[in-house]
């Protein structure tokens, strides 16, 4: 009797359940992509961990190369595959273009004006144009390119100050404020932040605080009602900085207007061109967009590069022969000694490939900058449901060993032969992602990047502090707005 009962319990329990998930089913009437089980209220959030992007890329090995996953109130989409980001950032592109944006950005109304997290609408089409013909076209580089190289001359010349002082450089901070003289100057024509003395920093340390509040995890972009609340102070923090760096630029539009009336003035550079478009047309480009562009400049070019610098120090200080072969390359087409110019990269293939082979396993940004749909769409035979966040894990596809031999091991020499380029056409490697959303700033990273890395390795000889054996570099990761690395690199430079 009692059996019995049992049984009949059991039967209407499975009757519920199948009743409950079927009515679910029919509600949505696509499936989902699969994805971990969600916890009441949290979701996902606790398998994230403090490095969410290797994370990930373990869960999509279970579930596979597109998942859906419930980040708190947030539905997330994350793609860890070339052929489904060929899918979502090529071929489905305009339904995946907008941005799902961190409430820190919304401080000061930034969103609402910036390239970087405006939807696609007109605004955004304009300031993606003004940005392609007057700052990043190849006639615009090549126009200011000698004042990048001063910059270039000044990085060296610290390396040969700590050289003769018997010090270590820390790469990171050097390339964070060369990175940082390198944007300024390009827009600017000047110096925001002096380079490598301690009494001008307030610029850098600006750059620097927005970096690391970004990249804090903030409870408001899981429970978005908490919004006003504002738990973490982040909001507020952001909103401080954001005001501070906005005075900033405002002071140096000031100062340019007042050197524009006088009549010995050139009026040739990239601030020059957004005045007089701003002058010329009110309604493209005003005065609050100029400050809050250089913003966005800044904030997604200095880390980006200067990360990307220490990631390719890194992996040959703990690969001396691959940087023995960079030296003789350098020797061989420039001549020891002698500072890398942006018209010798053309000539330096290993170069080149020393530095996709870097943004290969240390992309800067490991899920791009979030997307989002604003609709139900369709992939692949799944339902991305409106408002979800869209994240492609480019760091999991970089590690693919279905499509990269040997994924783990730093080898330039793969892309010698190979036709595999960082300009969003090849789906293995789109470190700066693809489609209308692809970075724009990609031809002066690509020009820094090698010039920088080029110019370091050619005037010096590197040695790790503490006489650390190559095959001990401590090469962990730290995970933040940008991926870095948890211990800085520390490095002897020897002038050659
Ligand atoms: C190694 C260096 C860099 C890397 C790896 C990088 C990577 C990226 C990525 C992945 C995106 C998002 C693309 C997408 O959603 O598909 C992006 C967007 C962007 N990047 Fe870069 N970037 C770098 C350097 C720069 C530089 C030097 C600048 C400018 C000075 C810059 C300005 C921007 C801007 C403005 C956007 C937003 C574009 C939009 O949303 O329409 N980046 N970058
Ligand atoms: C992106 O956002 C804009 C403005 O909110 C909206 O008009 C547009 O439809 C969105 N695009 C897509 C593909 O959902
Ligand atoms: C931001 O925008 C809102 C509404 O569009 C406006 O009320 C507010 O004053 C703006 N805040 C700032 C700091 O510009
Ligand atoms: C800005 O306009 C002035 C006056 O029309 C012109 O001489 C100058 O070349 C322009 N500058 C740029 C960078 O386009």
């Amino acid at each position: 009797m009692e059996n019995v009962t049992i049984l009949l319990g059991l039967l209407f329990i499975w009757i519920l359940v199948y009743g409950v998930m079927s009515l679910g089913r029919s509600k949505n009437k696509k499936r989902l992509a699969p994805g971990p089980f969600p916890l009441p209220i949290i979701g996902n959030l606790h398998l994230l961990g403090d490095k969410p992007h290797i994370s990930l890329a373990k869960l999509s090995k279970i579930h596979g190369p597109i998942m859906n996953l419930k980040l708190g109130q947030i539905n997330t989409v994350v793609i860890s595959s070339s052929v489904l980001a060929r899918e979502v950032m090529q071929k489905r592109d305009l339904a995946f273009a907008n941005r799902s944006v961190a409430d820190a950005l919304r401080a000061r109304n930034h969103s609402d004006f910036s390239v970087v997290f405006l939807p696609v609408n007109s605004r955004w089409r304009t300031l993606r144009k003004i940005m392609n013909s007057n700052i990043f076209s190849g006639n615009k580089l090549d126009a200011n390119q000698h004042l990048r190289t001063k910059k270039i001359q000044e990085l060296v010349d610290h390396c040969h100050k700590s050289a003769k002082n018997g010090e270590t450089v820390d790469i990171g901070r050097a390339a964070f404020r060369t990175s940082l003289n390198l944007l300024s100057n390009t827009i600017f024509s000047k110096d925001l932040s002096d380079p490598f003395s301690d009494s001008a920093k307030e610029f850098k340390d600006l750059v620097w605080s927005i970096m690391v509040e970004a990249g804090k995890p903030n409870l408001v972009d899981y429970f978005p009602f908490l919004v006003k609340i504002d738990p973490q102070g982040i909001r507020r923090r952001m909103t401080d900085h954001f005001t501070k760096i906005l005075d900033l630029m405002s002071g140096l539009i000031d100062e340019r207007l007042k050197e524009r009336k006088l009549r010995n003035h050139a009026n040739v550079d990239v601030l020059d061109a957004l005045l007089n478009i701003s002058h010329d047309s009110p309604e493209e480009l005003d005065r609050n967009l100029i400050e809050q562009m250089c913003l966005d400049l800044f904030a997604a070019g200095t880390d980006t590069t200067s990360n990307t610098l220490e990631w390719a120090m890194a992996e040959l200080l703990q690969n001396p022969h691959i940087l023995e072969k960079a030296q003789e390359e350098l020797a061989q087409m420039i001549g020891r000694g002698k500072l890398v110019d942006e018209a010798d990269i053309a000539q330096l293939p290993y170069l080149r490939c020393i530095v996709k082979e870097t943004l290969r396993i240390h992309p800067a940004l490991p899920f791009l900058i979030p997307r989002k749909v604003e609709e139900d769409v369709e992939l692949c035979g799944y339902i991305v449901p409106k408002d979800s966040q869209v994240l492609v894990n480019v760091w999991a596809i970089g590690r693919d060993s279905g499509l990269w031999e040997n994924p783990l091991v730093f080898k330039p020499e793969r892309f010698l032969e190979s036709e595999i380029d960082v300009r969003g056409q090849d789906f293995e490697l789109i470190p700066f992602g693809a489609g209308r959303r692809i970075c724009p700033g990609l031809p002066l990273a690509i020009r820094m990047i090698p010039v920088a890395l080029g110019s370091l390795l050619n005037t010096f000889n590197w040695k790790l502090q503490g006489g650390i054996a190559p095959k001990d570099l401590d090469m962990e990761e730290k995970f933040g707005i940008t991926l870095g690395k948890a211990q800085p690199l520390l490095a002897t430079p020897i002038p050659l």
